[in-house]
């Protein structure tokens, strides 16, 4: 199968060895050109526009950051793409984006897929991510060969119920790095030994994340980023901007999480919220 992996940011990147490793013709792109060095080394065709990427591609894999990148490029698809061609956005994306992409690509003689991802870099290294996947039966079917490369593909239901699922998942994400910010914030205010406080939090109910980023937050280094800041807070605007009733707490956190931004942790893993909490 021909196969365009358009965005090579740091998930698009690791996935997009998969489609070649699993026997695939790989193309990809990316906006800023030349970051798939490795994928090109090793056989894959790096195109100079996403038209060119998806000239002759019987699938399309869409990695990108927001809404508002994987509306642009899949325009460009739509202007380059054969009819029928799979479009599976991995894009974390508002739901309401989803279905609005699903139908245009519909109208555009494309079948789309919305396959937003849980896990970070290491999992999509290793293709063991969790894949949620929103699209008609016959879509998902058809997707199943490449997104199960990926990982483990779970079918949610239609377009919009696998982005739906993912932007909970990521609140959660959001609200319990904000939460052990402010129990570290606590910790420290009431003179509790460090050590003492990371291993007693390791243990309830913060644990998952105290321990997931615990190098990170003893080094005080959140560099390299698995997941930006930036990311979250985009994520965060999916979760409050997609609600129907408030949401304070997401609210609190995407106020703080923007602050953090600003300060100039954007670029930073995501865990730094917590040790910006914590500081300030
Ligand atoms: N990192 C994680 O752990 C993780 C886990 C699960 C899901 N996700 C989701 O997966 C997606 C990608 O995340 P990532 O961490 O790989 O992000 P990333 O490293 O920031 O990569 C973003 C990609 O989007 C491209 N892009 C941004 N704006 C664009 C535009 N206007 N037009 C065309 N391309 C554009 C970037 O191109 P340039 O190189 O030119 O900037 C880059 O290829 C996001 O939706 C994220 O929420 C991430």
């Amino acid at each position: 199968m021909n196969v365009a992996f358009l965005g090579m940011g740091r998930m698009g990147r690791e996935m997009a060895r998969h489609i070649s490793n699993g026997g695939h013709r790989l193309t990809v792109w990316n906006r800023t050109p030349g970051r798939a060095g490795e994928l090109v080394a090793a056989g894959a065709r790096e195109a100079a526009s996403v038209r060119d990427a998806v000239a002759d591609a019987d699938a399309i894999v869409l990695m990108l950051f927001d809404d508002d990148s994987a509306r642009q490029v899949l325009d460009e698809v739509i202007a380059g793409a054969p009819a029928h061609t799979i479009v599976i956005n991995a894009t974390s994306i508002a739901p309401a984006t989803g279905r609005e992409l699903g139908q245009v690509a519909a109208r555009a003689g494309l079948r789309y897929v919305e396959a937003p991802v849980v896990g970070t870099i290491g999992p999509a290294r290793a293709g063991t991510l969790r894949v949620l996947v929103g699209a008609n039966e016959q879509d998902a079917a058809a997707a199943e060969g490449l997104l199960s490369l990926f990982g483990t593909t779970r079918h949610v239901g239609g377009i919009g119920a696998a982005t739906s699922l993912k932007t909970v998942v990521n609140l959660g994400l959001a609200l319990t790095t904000a939460a052990l910010g402010e129990a570290l914030r606590l910790g420290s205010d009431l003179g509790v030994d460090r050590d003492l406080l990371r291993r007693e939090l390791s243990g309830g109910a913060l644990g998952f994340i105290l321990g997931y980023k615990q190098a990170m937050l003893a080094d005080n280094d959140f560099q390299p980023a698995a997941f930006t800041l930036d990311g979250l807070i985009k994520d965060l605007r999916i979760a409050t901007g997609s609600a129907r009733r408030p949401l304070p707490m997401a609210t609190i956190t995407l106020a703080l999480a923007a602050e953090a931004s600003d300060a100039g942790h954007g670029e930073d893993d995501f865990s730094s919220l917590a040790a910006y909490y914590t500081a300030t």
